[in-house]
């Protein structure tokens, strides 16, 4: 059968001609390779999944080398065991009276508990479960204070935020800011647009999930409050690989995802000040929102359950809580020498392969103590998503590829078609970076080994025969386009 060529960009990828004809320089000894081996060569905690065997188009299985932990985090081996021990009394909360559903109730309120020591917060902040970082922070935006009925101010947000926290603000009174190509001339421009004054909310990330790099919220923070205005930090990426104190920090909200933090169960959390939270119009309308309903009004709750209506993912809620003690417990030394030798080892990696560009937003950020787990990149003549599709099926790598929901920032970095982003924690080792740098290097210098077809917005292997296990229907090509990578 012929195989599909499909040309991209006006070259033709295919197994049987190499676009590129560069040399793959040698390597460089890296620096302290013991070392890194000693803090970097296993996980630091146990994830589920860690074993699992890809496929490969050829035959034969790998390990697969899991590099997107920043979409979404295997479970902790801890929280999986949880989540089985639990299971047996999951019931309905707050309105049972049995012997489950009471066991059910506090551990979904304890969890509230937990998840506040676990960020800093203030003994008086709410802890509202979620969805997600997108449902918390679409919470928020339905509480921002009015004065006889007009909005107090504006909600003010960089250019480089992912969509969860930029699209929310866009249906109330709001002003975006191009971050500057350094943190310090970023911290300039927002004090200059809050000079401007009519400001009631600063709604920033706390590391980039493009870039990794992480934003001074401390500084933000002070900087905001001398304005009269609040800061809600988004820390779906911030959270899984940095303690937060948001009491010490001055961080009015945070908001963030169980299923980055090692709990893939479905929750998420919005935490801060009750005020603005009591007053907001409830998220989620229905059961358990209300002091009192009748047929043509309501009076509504306040606290949490205002704006957790209906039956609440204790699970999710329960699993959440238990992963932030596992990531508490961990030596903070440890754990950033841990994610800091396999950053390291995969920027100047990938800096020692020609045509390979690795990609930043601040000129000023310092990528060992200001970055996260998070190595973004391009492969010069390929597009990302051919890079993407030809390291799962050539090399059993698993990365991310696109414009990773933040559309903005990836137009003004000058990569409107997406990039590629390898992303780790806790559950990562030093051979997951070291098989990403042996594909890449394989690409470089001998080209794909199998053609590759676009489906459904996607490159696939063409004729791929590998099957998925038999518990999953075996349709390949119904990925179909990852999210945010469409115009
Ligand atoms: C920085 C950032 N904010 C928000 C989100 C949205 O998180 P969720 O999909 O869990 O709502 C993501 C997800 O990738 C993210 O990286």
């Amino acid at each position: 059968m012929r195989q599909a060529r499909i040309p991209y960009a006006g070259v033709l990828y295919s197994s049987e001609v190499s676009v590129t004809t560069a040399t793959v320089s040698p390597q460089p000894a890296i620096a302290g390779a013991a070392e890194r081996h000693a803090v970097a060569g296993q996980p630091l905690a146990a994830v589920t999944g860690a074993e699992i065997q890809a496929p490969l188009i050829s035959g034969g299985h790998v390990r697969y080398a899991n590099l997107d932990y920043g979409a979404s985090a295997p479970a902790l081996s801890v929280v999986s065991a949880y989540l089985n021990e639990i299971l047996p009394y999951y019931a309905s909360v707050h309105r049972g009276a049995g012997y489950a559903s009471q066991i059910s109730t506090s551990v979904y309120e304890n969890a509230r508990t937990i998840v506040r020591d676990f960020v800093g917060g203030r003994p008086d902040d709410s802890v509202i479960f979620t969805r997600n970082t997108t449902d918390s922070l679409n919470l928020l935006a339905g509480c921002l204070p009015q004065t006889g009925g007009r909005p107090d101010g504006d909600v003010l947000y960089l250019d480089i935020e992912h969509h969860a926290n930029l699209l929310p603000w866009q249906g109330v009174p709001h002003r975006s800011i191009v971050a500057a190509d350094t943190i310090t001339g970023t911290l300039d421009a927002v004090r200059a647009e809050l000079e401007q004054g009519g400001v009631s909310l600063l709604a920033v990330t706390g590391a980039s999930n493009v870039t990794g790099e992480i934003l001074p919220i401390r500084a933000l923070a002070a900087l905001v409050h001398r304005y009269g205005a609040r800061i809600v930090v988004d820390a779906a990426q911030l959270a899984p690989h940095r303690r937060i104190n948001i009491a010490a920090d001055g961080v009015d909200y945070l908001a963030f995802s169980g299923h980055k933090l090692y709990a893939p169960f479905g929750a998420g959390v919005l935490v801060g000040r009750p005020d603005w939270l009591d007053r907001g119009v409830p998220h989620l309308a229905g059961g358990g929102a209300v002091k009192e309903a009748r047929l043509d009004g309501v009076s509504w709750a306040t606290g949490p359950a205002r704006h957790e209506g209906g039956s609440p993912n204790v699970l999710g809620a329960a699993t959440l809580a238990r992963a932030t003690q596992v990531i508490a417990q961990l030596d903070q030394g440890r754990w950033h020498a841990h994610e800091s030798a396999i950053r390291s080892f995969l920027v100047e990696g990938l800096q020692t392969i020609d045509g390979v560009t690795v990609h930043q937003i601040f000129k000023d950020s310092n990528p060992e103590t200001d970055t996260i787990g998070v190595v973004n990149f391009s492969v010069e003549g390929y597009d990302a998503g051919l890079v993407a599709a030809y390291l799962s099926a050539e090399h059993g790598v698993g990365l991310r590829d696109g414009r990773f929901c933040a559309h903005p920032l990836l137009k003004r970095l000058g990569l409107p078609s997406g990039s590629l982003r390898a992303s780790f924690g806790v559950g990562s080792r030093l051979e997951d970076a070291e098989r990403l740098l042996a594909g890449i290097r394989a690409l470089r210098s001998n080209g794909l080994g199998w053609d590759y077809v676009v489906d459904a917005g996607r490159w696939v292997p063409a004729n791929d025969f590998r099957t998925y296990p038999h518990w999953a229907p075996n349709t390949p090509g119904t990925a179909g386009a990852a999210p945010c990578t469409d115009d």
